[in-house]
């Protein structure tokens, strides 16, 4: 605004850059990531997840599993992490399959600059093995990228 005052004198067109800039800005302030919602992996997977404060719980439905039957038979699982404040905040979230094996992400909530929300991921999937010389077998690593489907208040 000030910018805006003192530039007056210099010509209507370069006030009104000024503004459009003060606009730019306080848009990026109002689309901080917010997490609770809906979101969907490039799998097809589902996320519904719920902040509050430092805290996510939700539900994962997965597209995917190790083993057939493996996630169960609707192939859902609780969610539970955690998430930092800040726009965009990080965050870590774990789920405990049916049939035993559990799974953690961890990642960041980014707004892209067309206001669309992602979180982007590294996770590994533990599945039981029967002793510590198949320990090797055990683990998977990967990355999911979601992408923001909804909010949680709309149908
Ligand atoms: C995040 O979005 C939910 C609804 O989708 C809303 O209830 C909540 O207030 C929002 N949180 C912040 C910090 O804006």
């Amino acid at each position: 605004m000030r910018f805006c005052l003192t530039m007056k004198s210099s010509g209507v067109g370069l006030c009104v850059l000024a503004l459009g800039m003060c606009q730019i800005i306080i848009a990026r302030k109002v689309l901080d990531c917010n997490v609770t919602g809906e979101w969907r992996n490039e799998l097809g997977s589902r996320l519904l997840l719920t902040s509050v404060g430092p805290e996510v719980r939700g539900v994962y439905r997965t597209a995917v599993e190790s083993v057939r039957g493996a996630a169960g038979p609707n192939r859902e699982a609780k969610v539970i992490g955690v998430i930092s404040d800040g726009p965009q905040p990080t965050i870590a979230f774990s789920v405990l399959w049916a049939k035993g094996s559990c799974a953690s992400w961890v990642g960041q909530c980014f707004t892209l600059p067309g206001g669309d929300q992602v979180l982007n991921t590294l996770w590994m999937l533990r599945s039981a093995v029967s002793s510590s010389m198949n320990d090797w077998d055990g683990t998977r690593l990967g990355d999911d990228r979601f992408v923001f489907l909804r909010g949680a208040e709309s149908p």
